[in-house]
């Protein structure tokens, strides 16, 4: 990895007896500034940086409405219209964090693609890959926890189907889901766990996120050409060139993100969620927020049994293995060459995989009934196949095109008579 960084000298007494004792002007300088990025990274690679800034705004956020919400059945839909009507900039502040949730998934969605298409999980940032796929998993629960706790039809419903799952696993289903509950069906235990977890869950996601940066920090970032780094001529210190263009692009991703508080801040909900919770009346369909939908469309496409695999437990194992699958992928796809820009097989299967993941957000949020199923097995069958089956067979038949020799060569083209 080429070397920018280094070259930290203590300014004066001060500085030079904390950098003995705790080195983190030495530390931010390296890491923050100095750090050798290559000089071809676009836009896509901006969405890291607004990640990590959408994290800081639901913290912040949800720090405030903590100060105003109550957990309990009976006072927390009340809590949230006060929230909105009452309290100094409520509404504000709510409708950020509750379209915040969208915004971060919107997010983080373009970063794991962008992850997919430029290889970015292989050797050597498979431990880097693994670290993201675990905040994933945390965003999944954190944000579907917090969306119970408003109290509405859809949370009241939802954390029923859900918690529900655990109880098709056998022997220990049972136990998790009474512990989950706190009891035998969603009720003000549930609320309570629910409201304590969604407050602790970002802290450990933000820890994941220090270690996610920390196994990034070793290799050095991946690049739209997929060619690694080999001379300081590949790369330009992080500070200023990319943390202008992060900022940059945290201002473009703003605007949207402001136009839906501002002008429709209920837009991205459920019209149901604004009823309040009542266990005596189910609504038609219950369905998760958008960003759950794929991973809901896998659950229920299993609709029959296999061998002493009964249909709600396959349909558990389908939506679990379409997650963990995700851990062994760098492991699955075995092309030297990471970048998809150089794959011309690799390609059409990875934009139907993108087509495929949208069609599954839609028949996620429709009945699961007739031609809905049918579609949403094929979709669930190529979502694994293109992991189990396409990607290790490409890896061995696919002729990649050729590759520049190096990140300069890349940004530059080719210096034929330089070379002569
Ligand atoms: C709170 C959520 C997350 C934050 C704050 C975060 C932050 C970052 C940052 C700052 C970078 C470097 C800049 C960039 O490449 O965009 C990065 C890179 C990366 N992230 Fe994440 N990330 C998050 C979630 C995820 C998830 C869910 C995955 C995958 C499942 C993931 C996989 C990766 C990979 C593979 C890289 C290396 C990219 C490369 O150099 O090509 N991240 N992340």
């Amino acid at each position: 990895m080429a070397n920018h960084a280094g070259n930290y000298t203590p300014g004066n007494g001060f500085e030079r007896w904390l950098d003995e004792r705790l080195p983190i002007v030495r530390f931010s300088k390296e890491h923050l500034m100095d750090f050798p990025t290559p000089k071809n990274l676009n836009y896509w690679w901006t969405f890291g940086g607004i990640l990590a800034f959408m994290l800081v705004v639901q913290i912040v956020t949800g720090i405030i409405l903590v100060m105003h919400y109550t957990p309990n059945v009976d006072l927390a839909f009340a809590s949230v219209q006060h929230i909105q009507r009452d309290v100094n900039y409520g509404r504000i502040i709510q409708g950020t964090h509750a379209v915040g949730a969208s915004m971060f998934f919107a997010a983080v969605y373009i970063h794991i693609f962008r992850g997919l298409y430029y290889g970015s999980y292989k050797s050597p940032r498979e431990v880097l890959w693994m670290l993201g796929v675990i905040i994933f998993i945390l965003m999944m629960a954190t944000a579907f926890m917090g969306y119970v706790l408003p109290w509405g039809q859809m949370s009241f419903w939802g954390a029923t189907v859900i918690t529900g799952i655990f109880s098709a696993l056998p022997i220990i289903g049972e136990p998790i889901q009474i512990l989950l509950l706190g009891g035998f069906s969603v009720a003000n235990p549930t609320l309570n766990r629910f409201f304590s977890l969604h407050y602790l869950l970002p802290f450990i996601i933000a820890a994941v996120v220090v270690l996610h940066i920390w196994a990034l920090h070793v290799p050095g970032n991946n690049n739209p050409a997929g060619v690694s780094v080999k001379d300081n001529r590949d790369t330009l210190p992080f500070h200023p060139y990319f943390t202008m263009k992060d900022l940059f692009a945290i201002i473009v991703f703003m605007i949207p993100f402001a136009w839906f508080v501002f002008f429709a801040p209920d837009i991205l909900g459920h019209p149901d969620n604004y009823i309040p919770g009542n266990p005596q009346v189910t609504p038609e369909h219950i369905v998760p927020e958008w960003y759950l939908l794929p991973f809901y469309a896998m659950l229920r496409a299993i609709d029959f049994n296999v061998l002493f695999i009964n249909s709600k437990l396959g349909g558990v194992i389908v939506m679990g293995g379409s997650l963990l699958i995700l851990f062994v992928l760098p492991w699955l796809d075995r092309s030297k060459v990471r970048s998809g820009s150089f794959r011309p097989l690799f390609k059409p299967f990875y934009w139907l995989f993108v087509l495929n993941f949208i069609a599954l957000a839609y028949l996620g949020a429709q009945p699961a009934e007739g031609v809905y199923v049918v579609i949403a097995k094929l979709c669930t069958a190529y979502y694994f196949a293109y992991f189990l089956i396409i990607l290790p067979l490409l890896s061995r038949i696919e002729t990649p095109a050729p590759l520049p020799a190096s990140i300069s060569e890349s940004v530059l083209g080719s210096d034929k008579k330089a070379k002569a």
